[in-house]
């Protein structure tokens, strides 16, 4: 049974596990039907799942994502947090061209946005990275202009640094951080969480499955789809996919010892890092949706912590992205 925390000081309030879609139709090849993953979104609803995150990047230049978690969750719209992102421009055939978060193209996205998930409101819109041509006081600004004509619940950053966070919420609270986090994924652990905490700022946890390396069911990179973004992926590559292997082997071994499965451990380590953590596993089949939910009854005692420190003492080994796309955290 999912139980509920609070993200940041505005009063947003979620199960402590969402549910990314971002993978029913972007970065991790084919893999069900449309059918297929309006069943996973409305299954996880009916497990306890409220908080949904999609975004416009996820679209693909035709509304494809937002379109399709708005149908989704059209017969139970008032029960569940929907999260969207904006934050980039495209080319005529939606390929991401780089960021754009500038005023008028954030209110161009949330009319999209609006339009494509059959809303009249965004629960959390969120930055998606920040524009090195756009001070955030003015992302800020712009979607307290949204907030105040009741088009956006609540305000979200992704990837955004201590001070970006700072200059952010003297402008408009944010009431949540979006960043990548995992047992192979710490960076900010030293650099950001404190920041957030000092500032009562939630955290939602992405890709908290390590893009799927975590869960064991992993294949070096040339095994993946053209369309996979892990073919690609450093952490796929050579060197580093044995020594990752080896890690998530042992964290496999473990998880067996305790009777649950590897992505269940991933999720439940998370889980235990504070209460103002939220992560959002991406799955678009059913039993894997419900493994991954199981995580919400699983305990790890502090034993079960340190052997997972003592395996992965500082994450996986190889960057989190490829060269040149790995965030930088200002
Ligand atoms: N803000 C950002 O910049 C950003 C970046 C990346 C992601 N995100 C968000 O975070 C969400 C989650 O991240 P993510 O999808 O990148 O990574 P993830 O949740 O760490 O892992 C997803 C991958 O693991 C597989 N998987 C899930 N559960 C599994 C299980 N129990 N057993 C075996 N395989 C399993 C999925 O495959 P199947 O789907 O085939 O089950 C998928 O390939 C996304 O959907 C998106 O909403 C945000």
């Amino acid at each position: 049974m999912l139980k509920h925390r609070t993200l940041g000081h505005q009063g947003l309030e979620v199960a402590e596990l969402g549910l990314g879609t971002m993978g029913m139709t972007a970065f991790y090849g084919s893999g069900g039907t449309k059918e297929d993953h309006i069943g996973v979104i409305r299954h996880a609803h009916e497990l306890g799942v409220t908080l949904f995150d999609t975004a416009e990047l996820y679209n693909r230049g035709n509304g494809s994502n937002e379109l399709l978690l708005g149908e989704a969750v059209k017969p139970f719209r008032d029960e569940v947090v929907i999260a969207t992102k904006f934050g980039f421009a495209y080319d005529d055939a939606g390929n991401s061209i780089g960021p754009d978060s500038s005023p008028a193209r954030i209110r161009q996205v949330a009319e999209n946005s609006l339009r494509y998930l059959q809303t009249d409101v965004i629960d959390v819109f969120y930055q998606h990275r920040p524009d090195p041509h756009v001070p955030v006081e003015d992302v800020a600004g712009a979607v307290k202009d949204l907030i105040d004509e009741g088009k956006v619940r609540f305000f979200g950053l992704s990837e955004s640094g201590p001070e970006t966070l700072r200059r952010a919420h003297a402008v408009q609270p944010v009431s949540v951080l979006q960043t990548e986090y995992s047992i192979f994924e710490r960076d900010v652990e030293d650099a950001v969480l404190p920041v957030v905490r000092e500032l009562g700022i939630g955290f939602v946890a992405y890709s908290p499955l390590g893009r799927g390396f975590l869960t064991s069911v992993v294949k070096p990179a040339d095994q993946y789809d053209e369309t996979d973004f892990r073919r690609h992926h450093p952490r796929w590559q050579g060197e580093n996919y044995e020594k990752n292997k080896r890690a998530i082997d042992q964290l496999s071994q473990l998880a067996s010892d305790k009777g649950i499965t590897p992505a269940q451990l991933a999720l439940a380590w998370l889980l235990a890092q504070g209460d103002d953590i939220v992560p959002i596993p991406g799955t678009r089949s059913l039993p894997r949706l419900e493994e991954n939910l199981g995580a919400a009854d699983v305990a790890l005692t502090p034993a079960d912590l340190e052997r997972i420190h003592e395996i992965v003492p500082e994450g996986a080994y190889g960057p989190r992205y490829p060269a040149g796309r790995v965030p930088v955290w200002e």
